[in-house]
């Protein structure tokens, strides 16, 4: 039976497109959690910005649910639609609708995918410089819901810095045109930066202006063995001074071992502890600055054993090895972390880190990776085949909780880039305070009186 509220939205939005065939409440009701099961009312798919303020009119009208969708590629459940919502996804607004070669922007509908926006940069010269694996399949609406980082954040920052102006619709269906690009702009407050990572709480984001960079220089790319984190962070600090580094990843011989199970190459004849993928700034593989900064390393008997790319194709297997963990890892059903710390204090949560979890998860498999050009740690705690999926979540959730109290004591954060959406909430108040969080709560009731914009993400509303 057709529940009737889709009638009344289909008067209320005539011409809008809706799904809700099993299958297609299958594929837009998860996110790449996998955690939940799926079941949304039904899936809007707005042609233009003015079906999305009717959709949201209506729902805040009707009391109606609403997750905002983009690509679906986020790992914190805040893309879940699970309990009757309906999914608002922008992916038929996806159209790239302006360049300014002045102002260097770019400006596009939120459901473009990250790799339209890049590739739509570099034909104009420029780049976008927002980059991760899931760049294919993630939109740029849900990079800034999220502030989205990835592998680059060292060099130009995260999402947040790209924005130069978007377009929010409220809950409400008001269309906010938030800083219109421009570069400077005191006049009040910055709403826009209150869109960026509030994971479509506060409106839904149908258009952003991004600022495009200049293209990157050419690069050599290494890949580096090392015998222990102290180290790692020695050779970060040593290549910082002398290289200009656009990309300085990490991960350890866990999460080596699953991409080589998943058919990636070895690219040496044993195991070392940990690997840095990185790009520097170099003329080719055998820039001058390039060697002496290897050889500074090398010298003072830090690296086990390293390769320097000889040509793209070799660059792109070595990035292939670091990129490749997501997908190695998920039939593994990871539990996951994505902590952050300021880069300083990196050794030092680390080491506390590392206890805590060996005593917390003897025997299980965890595999460490990340960005530690800025602080941003992924910790995988991998579900052992004979725990039932049940029992390994809860038995991680406790575990997680000790973890947030560490990263607490460390100044850090629950969530560096992924968000807090289902996953992380319970944990929101070791990274905010509660008057922080009273705050948050006092912006969401104004810009969404009736509660409908996803709910139950990021926090819940106050007990009454
Ligand atoms: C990454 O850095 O690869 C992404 O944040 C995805 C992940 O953590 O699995
Ligand atoms: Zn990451």
């Amino acid at each position: 039976m057709p529940d009737p509220r889709l009638d009344s939205l289909r008067a209320a939005v005539p011409g809008l497109r809706l799904a809700t065939t099993p299958a297609e409440l299958e594929h837009y009701g998860r996110d790449w959690t996998r955690r939940w099961t799926p079941a949304p009312l039904a899936v809007a798919l707005p042609a233009d910005i003015g079906e999305v303020q009717g959709v949201l009119r209506w729902a805040s009208a009707g009391g109606v649910a609403v997750v905002p969708s983009g690509g679906r590629t986020g790992l914190s459940g805040g893309a879940v639609a699970a309990n009757g919502e309906l999914v608002l996804s922008l992916e038929r607004m996806r159209r790239v609708l302006d360049f300014d070669p002045v102002d260097r922007t770019l400006t596009v509908e939120a459901g473009a995918p990250l790799e339209a926006v890049q590739e739509a940069a570099r034909g104009h010269g420029l780049q976008y410089p927002v980059d991760f694996a899931a760049r294919g399949s993630c939109t740029i609406g849900g990079n800034i819901a999220t502030n989205a980082g990835g592998i680059r954040v060292l060099r130009y920052g995260n999402t947040r810095e790209q924005v130069a102006g978007l377009k929010l619709v409220t809950a409400t269906g008001e269309l906010l045109d938030l800083n219109r690009g421009l570069v400077k702009n005191s006049s009040g407050y910055d709403l826009r930066h209150l869109a960026i990572a509030s994971e479509g709480t506060l409106g839904v984001v149908v258009e952003a202006t991004l600022k495009l960079a200049p293209p990157p220089p050419p690069v050599a790319t290494l890949l580096l063995a090392l015998p222990s984190f102290e180290v790692l962070m020695q050779v970060f600090q040593a290549l910082r001074e002398r290289l200009a580094l656009e990309a300085f990843e990490f991960f350890t011989d866990v999460a080596l071992r699953h991409v080589l199970a998943h058919g990636a190459q070895a690219p040496f004849d044993r195991a070392y502890p940990y690997y840095v993928v990185l790009d520097a700034a170099a003329e080719g593989p055998d820039d001058a600055r390039l060697l002496d900064a290897f050889g500074h390393c090398a010298g003072e008997g830090w690296v086990e054993d390293g390769v320097v790319a000889q040509s793209q194709a070799q660059a792109a297997q070595l990035w292939r090895l670091r990129e490749g963990i997501t997908e190695a890892l998920a039939p593994h059903l990871p539990y996951k972390n994505d902590v952050a710390v300021r880069v300083s204090a990196m050794p030092a949560f680390l080491a506390e880190a590392q206890a805590l979890l060996a005593a917390e998860y003897p025997g299980f498999e965890v595999a460490w990776f990340g960005h530690i050009g800025d602080g941003n740690l992924h910790i995988n705690v991998l579900k052992p085949a004979a725990l039932g999926q049940e029992t390994f979540v809860e038995r991680c959730g406790a575990v997680t909780a000790h973890l947030a109290g560490l990263v607490e004591r460390h100044g850090g954060t629950i969530s560096a880039e992924h968000g807090i959406g289902l996953v992380k909430k319970p944990y929101l108040g070791c990274t905010r305070s509660n008057a922080e969080i009273a705050v948050m709560r006092a912006l969401r009731a104004a810009l969404d009186p009736a509660g409908i914009l996803n709910p139950g993400k990021l926090f819940d509303p106050p007990s009454r």
